[in-house]
């Protein structure tokens, strides 16, 4: 039997500078919450899920406010004040801080507070995919626009074949030893799976869903309500 347990970790101590609000992107109100409440509640209603890890800034202003908006979260979501200057640091940040509450091949989900439209079947899609993989892997969605490399005058310099091409998503999901052991030794890496790769090791991809989308820039917004406010 399969004894390992499944854990969500939250990265949510960025300020989102590109989205332009005067508040860190992940508590703005998103279809009459702030984001990273419908991220936490998704988790929190997965019963895969055995406890939610979220990271903050250590001056981090919001959450308070937040938890106590949502006592459906009260003991599935513990707060790490334990943010770095990078999305990486902070993962690695909190991955240090639970070391005492998991065990090295339990499987830790990484999930970007910036990607509110997930929902509890891409998690269950996701492990029931990775559940028994050596390795590990991410969602992702397989680009279907021709992609073009511009050169500094916004000028093609080369069109870049999309065969085999996949889009990053989260969650990402690794076992923690191994998770922290590359998140330990990668420079400047934008998600877990570079990490992974930079060990040798080729992290699976599994389809995700446009739903679950980064909100990045101001016109994501209205385009993540539509998602979060219907059923699709
Ligand atoms: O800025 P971006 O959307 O790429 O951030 C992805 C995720 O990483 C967000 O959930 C953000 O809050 C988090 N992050 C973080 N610490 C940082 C920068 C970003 O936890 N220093």
């Amino acid at each position: 039997m399969n004894s390992s347990r499944y854990f969500a970790l939250i990265p949510a101590a960025g300020i989102g500078a590109r989205l332009g609000a005067d508040i860190p992107k992940q508590y703005m109100p998103l279809a009459g919450q702030p984001m990273l409440t419908h991220v936490l509640t998704t988790f929190a209603a997965a019963s895969v899920i055995s406890h939610v890890f979220v990271v903050v800034s250590p001056d981090d202003g919001y959450i308070g406010e937040l938890m106590a908006a949502a006592p459906h979260l009260q003991g599935r979501v513990s707060l790490l004040f334990d943010g770095g200057a990078s999305r990486q640091e902070s993962v690695l940040n909190g991955l240090q801080a639970i070391r005492p509450l998991v065990g090295d091949d339990d499987w830790m989900l990484v999930h970007d507070a910036a990607r509110p439209g997930l929902t509890g079947g891409l998690i269950e899609h996701l492990i029931e995919t990775l559940q028994d993989d050596p390795v590990g892997g991410l969602l992702a969605l397989p680009v279907v626009d021709t992609l073009k490399r511009g050169d500094q005058r916004a000028r093609v310099a080369q069109t870049v074949p999309r065969t085999a091409l996949w889009a990053a998503q989260t969650p990402q999901m690794f076992r923690y030893s191994l998770l922290l052991q590359a998140m330990s030794q990668a420079n400047a890496v934008t998600d877990e799976a570079g990490a992974v790769e930079l060990l040798g090791l080729q992290p699976r991809l599994v389809e995700g869903s446009p739903r679950n989308f980064k909100v990045t820039l101001p016109h994501d917004v209205a385009l993540a309500e539509m998602f979060l406010k219907e059923e699709f």
